[in-house]
């Protein structure tokens, strides 16, 4: 499985936001509405990296603008980055998910799902050329750093750049830290987890001043 040949060369994000559309590099194509590429300025100095598109970006075709997104733009703000200075994406550009009734229900991509569609993601990053990318979540870590990964232990802390992706002309510094969807999970500990997020945001936003 791989988003290989779906991908163009030497590519403008336009030309990656139509060729996503007919990328058959992995089953998720087929439940998912459309395929959601990530936005925001071409070169940009940090790159936010989440899981797959969810219900809301599913529909309307571009990442972070649901709950999560809600939640992210605020803590971005809290941290003193500013949202439009970010290139936002996903490591997935297909929204997985399950039906319960007429409720999508969404579902964490495999780690086969996840190497199927890392291609796009080296084109957005040729494209974007961050000096720094925040991970949210453990998908976004394991995407990058493989299935040992675990966000408790690596946030809140620069970390470099991982081997296995290792490329000539990119070194960014990487920031991993909670999913914003974790904030809304959270409950009794809503105000500490969005604290949480807030904090390690602000480690990024030191480094790239
Ligand atoms: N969660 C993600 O990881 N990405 C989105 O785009 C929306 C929700
Ligand atoms: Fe292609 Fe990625 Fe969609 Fe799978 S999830 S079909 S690899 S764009």
């Amino acid at each position: 499985m791989s988003a290989a040949e779906w991908v163009p060369e030497s590519p403008t994000l336009a030309d990656l936001r139509s060729a996503v559309q007919e990328c058959r590099g992995c089953e998720l194509y087929r439940d998912a509405t459309q395929g959601v590429m990530g936005e925001g300025p071409t070169p940009a100095p940090l790159m936010l990296l989440g899981e797959q598109p969810g219900d809301r970006e599913d529909r309307e075709g571009e990442p972070f603008v649901g709950p999560a997104g809600g939640i992210l733009h605020e803590a971005l703000a809290d941290a003193g980055i500013d949202p439009e200075a970010t290139y936002t994406t996903n490591v997935v550009k297909h929204f997985r998910h399950r039906l319960s009734g007429k409720r999508r229900i969404h579902q964490a991509p495999t780690s086969k799902q996840v190497g199927a569609c890392a291609p796009w993601l080296a084109a957005e990053l040729d494209l974007v050329r961050p000096a720094g990318v925040v991970l949210l979540g453990g998908t976004a870590g394991k995407a990058l750093y493989g299935s040992s990964f675990r966000v408790g232990e690596a946030r809140g802390h620069l970390l470099d750049w991982p081997e296995a992706i290792a490329s000539a002309t990119l070194d960014p510094w990487v920031l991993a830290t909670t999913h914003p969807s974790a904030v809304l999970r959270a409950e009794d500990e809503r105000q500490a987890t969005y604290d949480g997020l807030v904090a390690d945001l602000k480690v990024a936003a030191a480094a790239l001043k």
